[in-house]
């Protein structure tokens, strides 16, 4: 089941230009202390990463690409690949709620996706959950199925072992609406018998997962306690320096062990 290292990403999606971040980046690196049971990835803008890439210090922080094409290279105006990020993030974010429902991307394109990451040896962290709707109609396993099943066709078994899921249900994102740890909880379960149908129990016991939707430095340890989550995808939360940073405390072992008494 879940590692002994908690890993908090902060997905600052399209907030904050090239010297906010940078200011923004100063802070945290202030508050967040270097610890080895919890590793801290920061998401931002496209156009932030390369100057991010050379103030971070990466024992402190990892990167990770919001979004990026499939396609290495060519003419793809206004596009950016995994290969152009290779070396400047360790990460990429794949099938954002925002990317699937806003952007319309299919599955696809984000199964082409996590496999460019791979290639480009960027490590997909592939987002799934459901819709309002699709909840209301007792979709969500069907739809946890479907995007694993299409995020994961391109990936072996072996590359799998570079793979992160993050269960992000849609209608907890952005919203202020908590999803009530037991549910998160059987969703994630689902998630990994999803993944050992497909790749094997030691595959679906050893894949890191995390979960994301509304968490605040108030709601944190609640998720982090539970059982099969390796980490949070923090949004709204990331953007205040004192709040990410209490976020990533309580991610730390000795915070959860005396929370969880
Ligand atoms: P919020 O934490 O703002 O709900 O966003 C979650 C998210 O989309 C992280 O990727």
């Amino acid at each position: 089941m879940a590692s002994n290292k908690k890993i908090i990403v902060g997905n600052w999606k399209m907030n904050l230009n090239v010297q906010e971040a940078s200011l923004y980046l100063h802070r945290l690196s202030k508050i967040i202390e270097i610890r080895r049971d919890v590793e801290v990835i920061l998401a931002p803008t496209t156009l932030t990463l390369q100057s991010l890439s050379l103030q971070v210090n990466g024992r402190q922080f990892k990167l990770a690409a919001q979004n990026f094409y499939w396609r290495d290279h060519g003419s793809y105006t206004g596009e950016v690949s995994a290969t152009q990020l290779r070396g400047i993030v360790q990460y990429g974010l794949v099938g954002h709620s925002e990317r699937r429902h806003i952007f319309n991307e299919s599955d696809k394109d984000i199964r082409n996706k996590v496999e460019a990451a791979v290639r480009n040896n960027i490590r997909p962290i592939l987002c799934v959950g459901e819709t309002a709707w699709e909840r209301a109609n007792g979709e969500t396993y069907d739809v946890l199925h479907d995007q694993l099943v299409g995020g994961l066709a391109n990936i072996t078994s072996d590359e799998l072992s570079r793979v992160m899921i993050a269960y992000e249900p849609v209608w907890a994102v952005g919203t202020g609406q908590n999803a009530l740890p037991t549910y998160v909880s059987a969703a994630v379960s689902a998630i990994r018998n999803q993944i050992e149908q497909l790749y094997g129990k030691i595959a679906a016991d050893s894949i890191q997962v995390l979960y994301g939707g509304s968490v605040t430095a108030h709601s944190a340890a609640d998720y982090l306690a539970l059982p099969g989550i390796d980490g949070l995808l923090i949004g709204g939360a990331s953007l205040n320096a004192d709040s990410f940073g209490e976020i990533v405390r309580k991610a730390h072992r000795g915070s959860l062990i005396v929370e969880r008494k």
